[in-house]
């Protein structure tokens, strides 16, 4: 008997020597990620490979994974299905900030995709060693926030932000990884699809995908667990779960940390969904903003420019300039008019994302509204039905009282004869009798 092994040996090939595994990076519920070799290029890359945990099962010999347990035949093809078509829509995002998916196929009665090797390590690496400054904090975050829009404006959800999902490039850039699309399985009859989630981040996955509730899943709870990330970048520590963020709130974050990040991660980590930013653009506008810097093209992010002190004091001369004084007053009065009249669009403060919060809530309450409507009619047609029949039954009561009346009127009547001929009848009986 061969026995079994969870994961590929090192040496092993795949697509025909094509790919010559290296080492295991990592196994999560869903997967187990290789550091391989494509041999053609000598080039290294990452293979994940489809392996349902707790349901997938290898042969040593064969390397071919099967399914022990037939009742798990049919979780594992949809979700297999999905770790694929999830790989092939990565695959045609262009975007620096989302890895590079190079290759997809199916071996060893399973499916596999191959990316391009990340060697930069990852962020989870990067804060274990504390927190970090907020400069480099919001550069990461804003490039997440690219990939993020990028996935959103598809139809996709990640479903699994975090830093150990986020990896560097040789260019330090930050690229995400891990997408969890595939993280749930649709289970479809004719008219409407239940879902159901496989796995979350405990401190990175708001309620809504805790309770595994998938039908409610939105950009929304990415943001929170970016804004969970933002958190544990800038804090140093992992952020505190859902429930606890739901019972007590958020602990209270260092002072050295600006105002602005603490309003964008309290704002994002918010237990309600609606509450939360609706898109990443409402992300992005509560951060600090990006100010370039001078030559060195350096970026300061929500400090302010300290003003420049002057190094020698300016000595006042005497004697007022007025053609100057009334030079410079025209040309502010003038700046000032043309301030006024051309108020950039930027100047207006965006609300875009409390219309969207409004409208939703505007909509559940019509929804509550439109189901108490329904119900109070349901109750009103009952009410006359009801009504209907006690005046049906009084009428059938009334009915049969007199029907009784009557009978009762006409046993009178029959007994008084039977009375009246009765003596009658006996006194011819006897007569009969005696002859
Ligand atoms: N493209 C990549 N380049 C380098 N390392 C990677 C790459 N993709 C994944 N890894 C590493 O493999 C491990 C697991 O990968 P991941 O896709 O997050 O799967 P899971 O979290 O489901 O185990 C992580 O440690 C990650 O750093
Ligand atoms: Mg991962």
């Amino acid at each position: 008997m061969a026995g079994d092994i969870t994961n590929l040996p090192a040496g092993s090939r795949l697509q025909g020597g094509k790919y010559k595994i290296i080492k295991v990076l990592g196994q999560g519920g869903f997967g187990i990620t290789y550091l391989a070799e494509q041999t053609g290029l000598g080039m290294k890359v990452a293979i994940k490979e489809f392996f349902l945990k707790g349901s997938c099962q290898r042969d040593a010999s064969t390397s071919e994974i099967s399914i022990p347990v037939t009742d798990n035949k049919e979780l594992v093809a949809k979700c297999q299905k999905k770790f694929k078509s999830e790989a092939r829509k990565i695959a045609s995002l262009n975007n620096d900030h989302i890895v590079n998916i190079i290759d997809i196929f199916d071996e060893n009665g399973t499916s596999y995709y191959v990316m391009k090797y990340l060697r930069g390590g990852s962020l989870a690496d990067k804060v274990q060693s504390g927190a970090m400054p907020e400069r480099t904090a919001l550069k990461v975050i804003h490039e997440v926030a690219d990939a993020l829009e990028s996935i959103h404006s598809h139809g996709l959800l990640h479903l699994d932000i975090k830093p150990a999902n986020i990896l560097f490039d040789e260019r330090d850039r930050a690229v995400l990884i891990d997408f969890g699309v595939s993280k749930y399985v649709d289970s479809q009859d004719d008219t409407t699809t239940t879902s159901s989630l496989v796995g979350f981040s405990r401190g990175f996955a708001p309620l809504e995908q805790v309770n595994a509730t998938i039908t409610s899943l939105t950009p929304a709870t990415d943001l929170y667990a970016l804004g969970a990330t933002l958190y544990n970048l800038v804090v140093g520590m992992a952020p505190p779960e859902a429930s606890q963020v739901m019972d007590s709130g958020l602990p209270e974050m260092p002072s050295g940390i600006s105002d602005e990040v603490k309003n964008a991660v309290t704002v994002s980590m918010q237990p309600r969904k609606k509450d939360r930013p609706q898109d990443v653009r409402s992300f992005l506008d509560l951060l600090p903003e990006e100010k370039a810097a001078d030559a060195g093209g350096d970026i300061t992010i929500g400090v302010p420019d300290p003003q420049p002190e002057p190094s020698v004091p300016v000595k006042p001369k005497s004697g007022i300039p007025w053609k100057i004084v009334s030079a410079v007053l025209l040309c502010a009065s003038l700046i000032l008019g043309i301030l006024l009249f051309t108020r950039k669009e930027s100047d207006i403060p965006d609300l875009s994302g409390e219309v969207a919060t409004l409208t939703t809530e505007k909509e559940d309450l019509q929804k509550q509204v439109d189901g108490l409507q329904g119900r109070e009619k349901s109750l009103t047609q009952t009410n006359s039905s009801l009504r209907k029949q006690v005046d049906d039954l009084k009428g059938q009561v009334s009915t049969q009282n007199s029907r009784i009346t009557t009978l009762q009127k006409e046993n009178a009547t029959l007994q008084r004869q039977v009375n009246e001929y009765k003596p009658k009848a006996e006194r011819w009986d006897r007569s009969m009798n005696s002859r």
